[in-house]
C-alpha cells in the first residue's frame, strides 16, 4: 500500500487531465482493504478510461492494483478463469485470446481494468461482458466482509449493473469469474465491419485470436487513441427510445439508424448520429471538442478542464434535446 499527498491524477485518467486527489493510496494486496480508513470522501480508480473529474477531489483517491490471473477448472467446453479486479482488461483478452478461449474476443482493445468491466457491463461488436461472468467478488466497504454475487445478482443490462446502483461507492470488486468456452466458440460476427474485413483478409478459419485482431484494428481506425489524445471512449449511452418516438422521427430523418433492444416497445438509436445531425461533429469548446470522426467521442483537444468537457456535454445534451426531443445519459461517470 502507497499513500500520498496533492497527487495530480493527469497520468491515471485517459482525459489526461489535471486533476489532483487531496491523498491518493495505491492498493496491490487484498489484505490492505481491511485496514481502510474510509471516515471521509473517497473514489474508487481502476484505469480511469471512464471518469470525468470535473474539479480537484477533495478526499482519499484508492487506486485498484490488485493483479494475477488463475484458471480454477475445465469442464467440458469450459474454461473457468478467476482474475484479480486491477488487472488491465487489455491484457487479459490478449492472454485468453492467445490460448484461442472464447467468449470475450470481441471485447479486445477496450482500455481500463477488469474490475471496471462489470460496473458498466462493457459491451462492443454485439457482446457484453455479462454473457461471459460466473460471479463478482468484492469487499463490502460498509460491513467490511467479502461478499460474492452470481451473474444475476449484478443486475446487467446495457451500460448498467448494481455497482451503478444500489451497490455504488459501497464495495470495492476485487475479483472476478468468467465462463469461457475452449472449443466450439460461439461468434458473434454480424456488427457492421467484422464480417467484411474476415473477407478483405482472406481468412479461412476464425479463431477468438483472429477475432480479437480485426476487433483491434477496427477500434484502433475508428476511435481515437487516449495516449494521443485524451479521451473516456462513447461519452453518452446510446438511448433507447419509445417506438413511437422513433417512428415519429423516421417520418423526418429517414436515415436514422435504428437497433432493437431487449424491451420490445424500445428501440436504440446511435447517440453519435443524433450528436452529427445537430452539427457538432468537431465542435470546439474551450479545450474539449467533438472528435471530428466519432461524435460520440469528447476529447481533450487543448488543455482541457474537466470543467469545459462537462460544459461541451451539456451544449451536445441541450442540442438533441431541442432537435430530438431525446434525453442524452452520459456513460462516463461524472466526479464533481
Ligand atoms: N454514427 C454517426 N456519426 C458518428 C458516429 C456514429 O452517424 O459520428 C452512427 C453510424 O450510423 C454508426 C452508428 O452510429 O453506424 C454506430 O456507431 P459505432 O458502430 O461506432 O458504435 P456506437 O453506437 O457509437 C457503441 C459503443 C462503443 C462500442 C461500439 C461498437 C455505446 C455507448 N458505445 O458505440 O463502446 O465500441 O458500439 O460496438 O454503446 C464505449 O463504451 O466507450 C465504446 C466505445
Amino acid at each position: 500500500m502507497k499513500h500520498y499527498r496533492n497527487k495530480d491524477l493527469c497520468k491515471i485518467n485517459t482525459f489526461h487531465l489535471h486533476t489532483r486527489a487531496r491523498e491518493y493510496m495505491i492498493i496491490d494486496d487484498i489484505k490492505d482493504l481491511a485496514t481502510l480508513d474510509l471516515n471521509r470522501k473517497y473514489f474508487i480508480l481502476g484505469g480511469g478510461s471512464n471518469i470525468l473529474f470535473v474539479n480537484d477531489f477533495d478526499g482519499l483517491v484508492i487506486h485498484n492494483k490488485i493483479n494475477g490471473i488463475k484458471v480454477t477448472k475445465e469442464v467440458n467446453n469450459y474454461i473457468y478463469l478467476s482474475i484479480n479486479s486491477g488487472e488491465s482488461w487489455t491484457k487479459l483478452v490478449k492472454f485468453v485470446t492467445k490460448n484461442n478461449w472464447g467468449g470475450i474476443e470481441n471485447l479486445a482493445y477496450i482500455p481500463g481494468t477488469v474490475g471496471g468491466a462489470p460496473i458498466q457491463n462493457i459491451g462492443a461488436y454485439g457482446v457484453e461482458i455479462a454473457e461471459s461472468v460466473e460471479y463478482v467478488k468484492c469487499f463490502d466497504l460498509i460491513n467490511r466482509k467479502f461478499l460474492v454475487l452470481t451473474k444475476d445478482e449484478c443486475n446487467f443490462g446495457y451500460r448498467d449493473s448494481i455497482f451503478k446502483k444500489e451497490l455504488k461507492n459501497k464495495v470495492f470488486i476485487t475479483e472476478i469469474g468468467l465462463k469461457l468456452t475452449i472449443k466450439k466458440h460461439n461468434y458473434k460476427l454480424d456488427y457492421a465491419g467484422i464480417k467484411e474485413e474476415i473477407e478483405r483478409r482472406k481468412i479461412q478459419k476464425i479463431s477468438p485470436e483472429v477475432i480479437a485482431n480485426i476487433i483491434t484494428y477496427i477500434r484502433r481506425k475508428k476511435l481515437p487513441n487516449p495516449n494521443k489524445i485524451g479521451n473516456a471512449g462513447s461519452f453518452f449511452k446510446n438511448p433507447e427510445i419509445e417506438k413511437n418516438l422513433a417512428n415519429k422521427l423516421l417520418k423526418e430523418y429517414p436515415n436514422m439508424p435504428t437497433y432493437p433492444t431487449n424491451t420490445e416497445s424500445l428501440v436504440k438509436i446511435p447517440a453519435g448520429w443524433l450528436i452529427e445531425q445537430c452539427g457538432l461533429k468537431g465542435y470546439v469548446h474551450k479545450g474539449a471538442a467533438v472528435h471530428q470522426n466519432h461524435a460520440l467521442v469528447l476529447v481533450n483537444k487543448n488543455n482541457a478542464t474537466g470543467r469545459d468537457i462537462l460544459e461541451l456535454a451539456n451544449i451536445i445534451k441541450k442540442n438533441v434535446k431541442n432537435k430530438f426531443d431525446i434525453e442524452l445519459e452520459y456513460e462516463v461517470n461524472i466526479i464533481i
